[in-house]
């Protein structure tokens, strides 16, 4: 298969918002999916490789539904199986994030997760640190489900999906350090995306064929910090590092001829419904209200929030509620489905 030039943009989306409500159900059976999520505390849910497998019976293999996620209630992760373009599919997910991840440890340090105290936390990522992309493909994937791995998923590359979400623990932790002068955006930059393509050449010699990429979500329009005051250096740096992001899947790489990058423009996605919160049923995007940071109820209210926490955009600080998750979901799996490009093999028969 000659490789095509992927962008994947979010142009149903930002036409209407709307459109991201379910499509047409699949009418012919799709071959089972296997997928493999590395990422940071957007999408770890606690997974574990030493507990119960991830099946075609058992999607998400450990912990149950939602899982350890950093929100409390579901993420992108754990809502694909039942996203109306994959809930038909036979499909099982390894999610190998851990919070506080960036793309590389040695360049820009991880972020200890804050939660470590009382929330219960993936036992691996506790154990080895927020293990970063580096980390995530040396020392989880690698051993676990590589060539020669301890845990065989007898995964088949044409019908396998390695999705990667990183840089918001990055960029917030360039920004930081440029700020005290330690450095410039530019060489944190050009680092991580040589570190970034050295990880997918180690993920592409272990066979994965099919990678989607996530790009930087609009962090300037986090809800304002008590701790430190909005720096125009987010933007900048978010901009620097997706239009990098942008470059690595928009042609066949030389290093990597086989495989389809595809990006999913996780910054449009968010900003779309940030544009439009009413049509995802979204009453607050500029705010996160304390009480509902960590919560395993979607339909909580507390009085002085306002409104309920799933018409909040921002559960907390940093991180989107499951209603931005949801929307996600439903996009990733359309991209999954084939309903986007995703290269020809899945989207087969
Ligand atoms: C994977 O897909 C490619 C291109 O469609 C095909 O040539 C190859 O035989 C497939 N491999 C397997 C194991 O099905
Ligand atoms: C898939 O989702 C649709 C829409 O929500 C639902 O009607 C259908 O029952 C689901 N199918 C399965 C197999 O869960
Ligand atoms: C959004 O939520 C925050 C935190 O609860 C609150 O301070 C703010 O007033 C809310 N904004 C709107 C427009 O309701």
């Amino acid at each position: 298969m000659k490789p095509r030039p992927k962008h994947y943009i979010l142009t149903t989306l930002l036409a209407s918002p709307l459109s991201a409500l379910p499509s047409a159900p699949l009418t012919h059976p799709r071959p089972p999916l296997t997928l493999f999520t590395f990422g940071d505390s957007y999408s770890s849910t606690g997974f574990s490789p030493l507990g119960p497998p991830p099946s075609f019976q058992n999607p998400l293999g450990n912990p149950e539904y939602p899982g350890i996620t950093t929100i409390g209630t579901a993420d992108y992760t754990s809502l694909l199986p039942s996203t109306t373009t994959l809930n038909h599919s036979s499909l099982r997910l390894y999610n190998l994030a851990c919070g506080g991840a960036t793309i590389d440890d040695r360049i820009v340090a991880t972020t200890d997760p804050p939660w470590r105290d009382d929330r219960g936390v993936p036992p691996y990522c506790e154990e080895v640190g927020a293990l970063s992309l580096r980390k995530q493909v040396e020392d989880i994937f690698l051993p676990y489900y590589g060539p020669t791995g301890a845990r065989k998923a007898n995964w088949d590359p044409n019908h396998t999906v390695f999705t990667l979400w990183f840089g918001v623990n990055d960029v917030l932790h360039i920004e930081d350090n440029v700020r005290k002068g330690r450095g410039t955006a530019t060489a944190y930059i050009h680092a991580l995306m040589a570190s970034y393509t050295a990880s997918i050449a180690k993920l592409y010699a272990a066979g994965s064929r099919r990678v989607l990429i996530f790009n930087v979500p609009p962090l300037d329009r986090l809800p304002p910090s008590s701790t430190s005051s909005p720096s125009i250096l987010i933007p900048t740096i978010i901009t620097q590092l997706n239009s990098l992001l942008t470059t690595l899947t928009s042609h066949p790489h030389p290093s990597f001829p086989l495989a389809t990058l595809t990006l999913l423009d996780a910054h449009a996605l968010f900003s779309s419904i940030l544009d439009h919160p009413a049509a995802f049923g979204i009453k607050n995007t500029t705010g996160a209200c304390p009480p509902y940071a960590f919560s395993r109820e979607e339909e909580l209210w507390v009085e002085g929030c306002g409104v309920r926490r799933r018409e909040y955009f921002w559960a907390d600080g940093l991180h989107p509620t499951s209603t931005v998750q949801r929307v996600l979901a439903g996009e990733v799996g359309r991209v999954l489905a084939g309903d986007r490009e995703m290269g020809d093999g899945w989207s087969g028969s």
